[in-house]
Order: structure tokens, then C-alpha cells, then sequence
């Protein structure tokens, strides 16, 4: 069994800097967020280097989709192995996630899914994606009727980012525990196999927490072990085949633990690809978190909602005055306008002409602001209208065990 000192060595560290990143609980020192260098050191993942982009390119033949190209996704752990497999023609899968705390997602929550809708279509494999609704059940005050109805609710969501229904599974815990017994046995290997101690350690756990908690990192665990869908990938699995997690930096404890465990159960470490965060509305000191309903813009909101609250709440790197804003310009550093459009306007070029006048001042606060509602309207106004495709009948097949169609 690994030593509980690892966890505790990244605790220690997460001591001396002021940021803090927990699956529960995101909060930066410095008005331009995140600091996410000292972050990969921290965590002990690796940086998405522009050699490792080329790679990536030159396998799948096409330029990477934006949010690789920028940054936004900037870490990952073992990413080389899995394009390396993919080189080798042999087989891998994704697996991603969502807690339903909630019937409305926000902006942010879209983040992994569109990147893993991305490389779904890039790598043409087979996706896994578990809606925590136990988890959320655990830590929240609902009921354990209300999280499964949010985990359905949440994944018409999901389907309507446009995955391929013959290749893409959805499952609520809640429901897929008592559909499939190697799932469980799968949880029950990786709970035998990590102390109280260790989650302790990784995820900050009391003596007063519920044990439900302390048990729950296996199960978002036990996804990325490719046994757990035997209707999938076959009964008679000769081997387990490798995993890519894409998902925000948060979740990486999650795995963490995952990777640890791994070895000794002879499951293949998941590789992961971690994303920054999609900041709250009121600055990148925090991420957008549906329990602030005023740091969000939610996928169920009205064009006069985006509006009202990017005028009211978008935090502004501008000046004080239009003389002092045309005469030293604003900080597209700290202004959340100008992040979310690095987030969600895909022209490179238009995004540097606007990073160049509101940095000169030539762009006032209130025309950038304009420039973003009319992008964040129209991209929530084409999620509502293909979410509203997306009947009961479509999540039922979405959501039933079944073989996927993949070549390997
Ligand atoms: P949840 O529901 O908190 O978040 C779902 C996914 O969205 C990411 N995320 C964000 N990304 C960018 N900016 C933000 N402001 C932001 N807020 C959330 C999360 O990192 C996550 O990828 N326990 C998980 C559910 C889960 C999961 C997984 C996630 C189960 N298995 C595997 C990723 C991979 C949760 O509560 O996610």
C-alpha cells in the first residue's frame, strides 16, 4: 500500500500558497486568478507544452480546438501514452463527468464537456460519463429523489453538446449500481485499497464527516477502469484498456487517488487533461459556481438575464473615468468580459484586434461587454434550441446499458 506522505507532501505545499483548489472550493490570492504554474508543480501534473500540441496535430491531422490552443486546457497527466496508443491503433475510451446539484448547469460546466466532445469526434472512441447523483446527495441538502432527477435533467444538457448516441454511455450512480455488478465489485477493489488516512490526506475528510463521503472517491473512481462496463467493452476483457479524463483542474484529486491505487489493483493509470476555470462573473479570484447564483450565467438563461447581469456583475479591468480609460486603457488580464470571450469567441484574429483596442483604450468597457452578450446570447440561445431537441426517448437511449459502435 503507498505511503499516506505523498498526500500529505501536497497539503503541506497547498499550505504555502494563497490559492486554493479543492473539488468543493476554488479561491485565488491574486485579482488575475489561479496562479496555474505553481499549480502543476503543486499537483505534480505537466504542462501542455506547444511540442506536445504539434504531436497532437500531426496524429489527428487538423489544428487542436481552441481551448488547447490557448491555454484554457493546460495541464495533463500522461497524455503522450495515450496518443501513443492511439498511434499504435489500439484502443482507449473517455470518461468525464457531472455532479447534479442542480436542474441548471452554468457556462462553466460546459467547459469539459465541449473539449470531450472535441476529442470524441478527434479520436472517433467510445465515452463514459457519470452523473454523480450520490455524490451530490452526500453533500448537499437534497433529496436522493431530487439528485437522480437532476441527473437527468443535467444530461439532456450534455447530449444536446452534440455526442454521437452510438458511441457515448450516461449513467446516473444511483441507477447504474444496481445495473451492473462489476461496476460495484470495481468500487469495492478501490475502496479496500485506500486508507482513511490517504482520503484524509487528498481530500481534507474530518472524523465528522459521513462515512458516505469518505467512501465516495471510488466510485468516481471506478470509471476509469474499463471492467466496470463489461456490455461495452466485453465480458472477457484480456485487459483493461487506457482512459482520458478530460475535466477541470478541481477533479484532479479525484484521480490522484486513482493513479495511485492503480498499480497494485493491475488497472492502467487514467490519463487526464485538466482545464483553468471559467471565472465568476464578479473576477478569476473565484470560479463560476452554481451554489452563487449571481457569479453564474446558467444555460436556462433569457437574453435579458445575460445581459443584466454581464452589465451588472461582469467585474471590469477598464478605468474608472472614459478620459482615464482612452488615455491608459484596460487590464484584459483581470477583466472578466474579455476572459470569457477568450472562453467562447473561436476567431483568433478578432479576439487579438479586441485584446489590442481595449488594452489601448480605443475599446470602452461598455462596447466590449456589448461585443460579449451578443456572443454569450446567441451560444446559450443554440444550447436551448438543441436542448429542446433532446426528448425523453433520446436520453432513455443515451442512458440504457448497451454495446457501443467503435472500431478498434
Ligand atoms: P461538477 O458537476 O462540479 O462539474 C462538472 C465538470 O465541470 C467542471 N467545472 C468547471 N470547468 C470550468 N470552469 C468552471 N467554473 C467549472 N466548474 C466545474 C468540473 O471540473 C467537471 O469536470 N464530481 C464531479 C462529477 C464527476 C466527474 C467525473 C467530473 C464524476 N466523474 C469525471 C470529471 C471527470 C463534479 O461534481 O463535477
Amino acid at each position: 500500500m503507498s505511503s499516506p506522505k505523498l498526500e500529505e507532501t501536497i497539503e503541506r505545499k497547498s499550505d504555502e500558497t494563497g490559492d486554493k483548489v479543492t473539488p468543493w472550493d476554488v479561491n485565488a490570492e491574486s485579482d488575475t486568478g489561479i496562479d496555474y504554474d505553481k499549480l502543476i508543480r503543486r499537483f505534480g501534473s505537466s504542462k501542455i507544452s506547444p511540442e506536445l500540441i504539434t504531436r497532437i496535430e500531426s496524429i489527428i491531422k487538423k489544428p487542436v480546438h481552441h481551448f488547447i490552443r490557448r491555454g484554457i486546457f493546460f495541464s495533463h497527466r500522461d497524455l503522450e501514452s495515450i496518443l501513443t496508443v492511439y498511434e499504435q491503433q489500439k484502443p482507449f475510451f473517455l470518461y468525464t463527468g457531472r455532479g447534479p446539484s442542480s436542474e441548471a448547469m452554468h457556462l462553466g460546466h460546459l467547459i469539459p464537456f465541449i473539449m470531450t466532445k472535441w476529442l470524441q469526434d478527434a479520436f472517433d472512441v467510445p465515452l463514459v460519463i457519470q452523473m454523480t447523483d450520490d455524490e451530490k446527495f452526500l453533500w448537499k441538502d437534497i433529496t436522493i429523489d431530487d439528485a437522480n432527477k437532476y441527473a437527468y435533467e443535467n444530461a439532456k444538457d450534455i447530449i444536446a453538446c452534440g455526442f454521437d448516441p452510438t458511441k457515448t454511455f450516461i449513467f446516473s450512480d444511483f441507477d447504474f449500481m444496481a445495473q451492473c455488478p462489476n461496476f460495484y465489485r470495481n468500487i469495492c477493489r478501490i475502496q479496500k485499497s485506500v486508507t482513511f488516512n490517504q482520503v484524509k490526506g487528498i481530500f481534507g475528510f474530518t472524523e465528522s464527516d459521513c462515512i458516505g463521503k469518505i467512501a465516495f472517491p471510488a466510485i468516481q473512481a471506478a470509471p476509469s477502469v474499463s471492467s466496470s462496463f463489461p456490455f461495452i467493452f466485453g465480458e472477457k476483457l484480456k485487459q483493461e484498456l487506457p482512459c482520458l479524463i478530460p475535466c477541470a483542474i478541481d477533479q484532479d484529486p479525484y484521480f490522484r487517488m486513482t493513479r495511485d491505487v492503480a498499480p497494485r489493483l493491475n488497472f492502467p493509470k487514467p490519463s487526464l487533461i485538466h482545464s483553468t476555470f471559467f471565472p465568476a462573473l464578479q473576477g478569476s479570484k473565484s470560479k463560476m459556481s452554481a451554489s452563487d447564483p449571481n457569479s453564474s450565467i446558467f444555460l436556462t438563461d433569457s437574453p435579458k438575464d445575460i445581459k443584466t447581469k454581464i452589465n451588472k456583475h461582469a467585474f471590469s479591468g477598464g478605468k474608472d473615468s472614459i478620459e482615464e480609460h482612452r488615455a491608459k486603457g484596460g487590464d484584459c488580464d483581470i477583466d472578466v468580459s474579455f476572459q470569457y470571450l477568450t472562453f467562447f469567441m473561436d476567431d483568433d484574429q478578432r479576439l487579438e484586434e479586441i485584446r489590442q483596442d481595449y488594452s489601448s483604450g480605443k475599446l470602452l468597457t461598455g462596447e466590449l461587454k456589448k461585443i460579449l452578450i451578443e456572443v454569450l446570447q446567441t451560444l446559450v440561445a443554440q444550447h436551448q434550441e438543441r436542448r429542446k431537441q433532446v426528448t425523453s426517448d433520446v436520453v432513455r437511449q443515451f442512458m440504457t446499458p448497451r454495446q457501443l459502435n467503435f472500431r478498434y
